[in-house]
């Protein structure tokens, strides 16, 4: 069983009370009010209505704490110490075209620390949940990052940058990238949720995932899910948090180095 501190309780009924209104948009998308917010770039009314339910949710069980939503923005709270970092839909193309691949994020930063983490798949009731120092679970089961020291042997996940998403230079890096990996590999997957990829690597189903350019909702709660299952979190170079410029690469220790030798240069 988990360990559930009180504050990832609070995240856990948080996330179940804002997924249902949002499975219930998921099976009647057409009805879905869509807005453009830029290229390739949309946010749905269902975006905008999981997070203000997380926002009351969690704002009320832990009033004083800091709230950093992809859609809010920074709200601080008088407590300093602490905040939540909240995608309320990681993976928004997919929800928008019907793809049951998407996931409520919910990270609780203590003194810049990551300490609890929620990932939801609210269409296949996965719950990953992490709690510092006291591992990773899937629903009730423990999660472990794969054991897989190859990378002929290895599923690799990545995101590409999409329309509006990065320069033409970044989008070449990325395609030569996974042209880099892809002929060294068993494959890569691309399924379009960061959080979700993370989450995956802590069960062992990817070796490993890397994407360049993320936000820290994005991958707050990824991250932790990963280092409590045993995994390693970097950027790129592997010398400074992820956060520092949205670059992540997650693995096991046997292959997060191997990876990163190959996306230092994958032109050569
Ligand atoms: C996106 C997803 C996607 C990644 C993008 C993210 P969003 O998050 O995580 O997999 O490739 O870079 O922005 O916009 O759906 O919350």
């Amino acid at each position: 069983m988990p360990y559930l501190s009180p504050a990832l309780n609070v995240m856990i009924a948080a996330a179940r009370k804002a997924a249902r209104p949002l499975t219930r948009d998921f099976g009647e998308l057409e009805n879905l009010q869509v807005s453009h917010k830029g290229p390739a770039d949309f946010v749905s009314s269902a975006d905008e209505r999981t997070e203000r339910i997380l926002f009351e949710e969690l704002t009320r069980a832990r009033p004083g704490y800091g709230f950093f939503g992809e859609e809010g923005g920074m709200r601080e709270g008088p407590d300093k110490s602490h905040r939540f970092i909240i995608d309320p839909i990681d993976g928004t193309t997919n929800f928008l075209h019907g793809v049951p691949h998407f996931a409520i994020s919910i990270a609780l930063e203590r003194e810049g620390q990551l300490q609890s983490a929620v990932v939801y798949n609210p269409i296949t009731d996965e719950m990953y949940v992490a709690e510092r120092s006291h591992g990773a679970y899937l629903n009730d089961k423990r999660l472990r990052v794969s054991t897989r020291k190859n990378l002929p042997e290895s599923l690799i996940a990545t995101g590409i940058p999409f329309m509006g998403r990065g320069t033409d230079e970044e989008r070449e890096r990325s395609l030569a990238e996974v042209k880099a990996v892809v002929s060294r590999t068993s494959g890569i997957r691309r399924f379009g949720s960061a959080a979700l990829d993370c989450a995956y690597v802590a069960a062992g189903r990817f070796d490993a995932f890397w994407e360049r350019g993320l936000n820290a909702w994005d991958i707050a709660g990824g991250i932790l899910l990963v280092r409590e299952a045993g995994g390693v979190v970097s950027n790129l170079n592997g010398t400074s948090d992820p956060f520092s410029n949205g670059d992540l690469l997650a693995a096991n220790e046997a292959l997060h180095p191997q990876l990163m030798k190959l996306l230092e240069n994958p032109f050569s």
